[in-house]
């Protein structure tokens, strides 16, 4: 190159470099949680990041300098196989930034839990009835019923007054509706579709002696506090396997199952408030 091209080049970088155009890369270095049983993904503005463990980085594209860049990240937790925890926040960068997101703690009103459908067989449905002492006086609810095993089995069997479900998956619920339906005792089951988190479907509870549960830990520790709020004191409440976030149970039993498996079954009954 000759030296007037050359002086031509540095010329227009430092012009370039003058009026703030000179672009340059950020970075965000993303935590994720390590106890998941699938590994977790991540998402930039929807597109993959790559890598595996607990963080993962993406390098932005070439941003124009002094500029303010908004980024869209996600990450997609599976705890275990039937829980798949949605955590989204929204960054903003500028050029040359290195910035660090920690995704590894809940943010109540962003992060979106999705628990899917698993039965609780009838033969531990029982057990619960048996810890709960239901009686034909009791109004039985289950916040997530799937197809109502919880409820019709209380009502059949026991004699139970009615039973309430609410239920996020539609499929679920016409499922539940036609199988109350099928046992002949759709007149005792009210099934509703509606979302636990949502404190104005859950006013429902309230009316409700006896709480049948089972729900995972996660969805369980983010619903306990609305179940506080709402239950009547003196509401027997039974969990199948899992805690009910910082809920002390009166009782803890393990039964064994008619499938030769043990089940932990937990129990609280709801103290007047203060
Ligand atoms: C583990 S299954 C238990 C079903 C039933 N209670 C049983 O023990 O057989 C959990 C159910 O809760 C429902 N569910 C998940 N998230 C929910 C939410 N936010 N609101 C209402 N139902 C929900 C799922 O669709 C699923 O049917």
């Amino acid at each position: 190159m000759r030296a007037s091209c050359v002086g031509f080049v540095l010329f227009a970088a430092l012009v370039g470099a003058a009026c703030g155009q000179e672009k340059k890369a950020a970075t965000i270095t993303i935590t994720v949680p390590e106890n998941s049983y699938k590994e977790t993904l991540v998402t930039v503005d929807g597109v993959d990041v790559k890598g595996t463990g607990k963080t993962r980085v993406f390098t932005t594209p070439a941003l124009e300098a002094g500029k303010e860049y908004k980024f869209k990240v996600s990450a997609l937790v599976e705890p275990n196989n039937y829980t798949k925890i949605t955590r989204p926040r929204e960054v903003t960068v500028k050029a040359g930034d290195a910035l660090k997101l920690d995704l590894t703690t809940e943010d109540k009103k962003l992060d979106k839990i999705v628990v899917r459908w698993v039965p609780t067989p009838e033969d531990i449905v029982d057990e619960m009835s048996k810890l709960a002492k239901i009686t034909k006086d009791d109004i039985i609810f289950d916040p997530g019923c799937g197809d109502a095993v919880m409820l019709i089995r209380p009502v059949k069997a026991l004699g139970a007054k009615k039973g309430i479900g609410i239920e996020i998956d539609p499929k679920y619920v016409k499922i539940a509706k036609e199988k109350a339906k099928d046992e002949g005792v759709a007149d005792k089951i009210d099934i509703r579709e509606g979302d636990i988190l949502n404190e104005k479907d859950m006013a429902v509870c309230a009316e409700a002696s006896v709480v049948l549960i089972y729900i995972g830990d996660d969805l369980g520790a983010r619903m306990a506090p609305v179940l506080q709020k709402l239950l009547k004191p003196g509401t027997r409440v039974v969990s199948h396997r899992f805690k009910l976030g910082d809920w002390k149970p009166d009782k803890t039993v393990t039964v064994k199952g008619a499938d030769g498996s043990d089940y932990i079954l937990h129990y609280w009954e709801v103290k007047a408030k203060k």
